[in-house]
C-alpha cells in the first residue's frame, strides 16, 4: 500500500513531464542528459525528481531499510548491491528513451526485496493508466484485476517457441561485443528451424523492461529475455510476474514466488545477475497436472540454447 500510494503521488509529475520533456535540445522545457555519452541512455529532471521524492517518502516510513535507485546509483559511480536487508529498488522512469520520445510505454517501478528475494512490486504506467501490483503470496493485479488478464481457455499452452511471442530489449550498451551478441541471438531466435534457429513466432522490442515483464504477467507475451538489465528494471516486475504464476530463469535454474521453495533452483542472489528470462503462467495440459510448470522450464531451456547467454557485464 505504501508503494502504491507513493507511485500515485508522483504520477502527476510523470504525466506532466512526459508531455513537456524534450530530447537533447537545450531549447526544450526540460532537456534530457546523455548518461553514457552515446545518445542511447538518457536521464531527465523528471527521473531525478521522482527518485528523490520516492526515496524521501520511503525513508520517512522505513528509516532502517536500504534504498537502491537508478539515478542515485549512476551519480555514485554505478555501484550497487542487493543485500539481505530489506531493500527498496526503484526506477523512477523505466524507459526514459520512450519518455523523451513521448512513447507511452514507460513507467515507475518500485520493488522491495528481503533476503534478496523480490517480495513487493508496483509498476505504474501513468500514461497508459495501468497500475500493476503484487505482494508475496497475495497474487498479482492490474488495476485491481487478477493477473494473468488473459486466462484459460483463451490463454493456451504453448509447446514450442513457434507458438511464442517474446519481448526483448536491445539496451543502451552499444559496444560491439554486447550488441553483436544480442543481435546474433535475435537472429537465431527468429531464424527458420532448418537453419538452426528457434523460429519463434515474433520478437518485440518496445523500449522498457518493466512494462515488458508486465506483458508476460498479463498473458499477452509468452516470455521476456534480456542481457544487461539492472535490478531496478525488473525488481518490481519479477514479483508481479511470479505472483501471476510465471517464473524467471537463468542458466543456473528457476525462481518464482509461487513455485514451492524446495523446487526453486535459482538462488536468490542470482536473480540479480543481469541476465533474465521470464516465462508466463502456462496452464496444465488436460489430464497432466504439473505439465504447465514443465513447459515453462522447457521453453526457458529452448531460449537458453539459442541465445548467446553472455555473463553481464561481459
Ligand atoms: C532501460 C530500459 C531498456 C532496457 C535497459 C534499461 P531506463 O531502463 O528498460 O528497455 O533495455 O536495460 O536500463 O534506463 O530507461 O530506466
Amino acid at each position: 500500500n505504501t508503494a502504491i500510494a507513493i507511485a500515485k503521488e508522483v504520477g502527476p509529475a510523470f504525466k506532466d513531464g512526459f508531455w513537456r520533456t524534450g530530447r537533447f535540445s537545450a531549447d526544450s522545457a526540460f532537456a534530457a542528459d546523455d548518461k553514457l555519452g552515446n545518445g542511447a541512455d538518457c536521464v531527465t529532471e523528471v527521473d531525478r525528481y521522482i527518485e528523490k521524492t520516492v526515496f524521501s517518502r520511503l525513508r520517512e516510513i522505513y528509516p532502517t531499510h536500504k534504498l537502491v535507485g537508478e539515478e542515485t546509483t549512476t551519480e555514485c559511480g554505478n555501484e550497487y548491491k542487493v543485500t539481505n536487508d530489506p531493500t527498496w529498488i526503484v526506477d523512477p522512469v523505466d524507459g526514459t528513451n520512450n519518455f523523451v520520445h513521448h512513447f507511452q510505454y514507460t513507467g515507475i517501478s518500485i520493488g522491495l526485496a528481503i533476503n534478496k528475494e523480490p517480495v513487493v512490486g508496483v509498476v505504474y504506467l501513468p500514461i497508459l493508466d495501468e497500475l500493476y501490483t503484487a505482494a508475496h503470496g497475495q497474487g498479482a493485479f492490474m488495476n485491481g484485476q487478477p493477473l494473468p488478464i488473459i486466462r484459460p481457455p483463451v490463454l493456451t499452452t504453448p509447446t514450442s517457441l513457434a507458438e511464442c511471442s517474446m519481448v526483448c530489449e536491445h539496451g543502451s550498451d552499444r559496444s560491439e561485443k554486447v550488441m553483436g551478441s544480442r543481435l546474433a541471438s535475435f537472429t537465431r531466435l527468429l531464424l527458420d528451424k532448418k537453419h538452426g534457429g528457434g523460429c519463434i513466432q515474433n520478437l518485440r522490442v518496445l523500449g522498457a523492461a518493466c512494462p515488458d515483464i508486465t506483458l508476460v504477467a498479463k498473458g499477452v507475451a509468452e516470455c521476456y529475455w534480456e542481457i544487461g538489465p539492472h535490478a531496478w528494471d525488473f525488481a518490481a516486475a519479477v514479483i508481479i510476474l511470479t505472483e501471476s504464476g510465471g517464473a524467471v530463469f537463468d542458466g543456473a535454474g528457476w525462481w518464482g514466488s509461487s513455485i514451492p521453495e524446495s523446487e526453486r533452483t535459482l538462488k536468490p542472489h542470482n536473480i540479480w545477475n543481469r541476465r533474465l528470462i521470464a516465462v508466463r503462467f502456462i496452464p496444465d495440459l488436460p489430464g497432466k497436472p504439473g505439465s504447465g510448470r514443465e513447459l515453462q522450464k522447457q521453453l526457458a531451456k529452448d531460449v537458453l540454447e539459442i541465445v548467446e547467454d553472455i555473463p553481464y557485464p561481459p
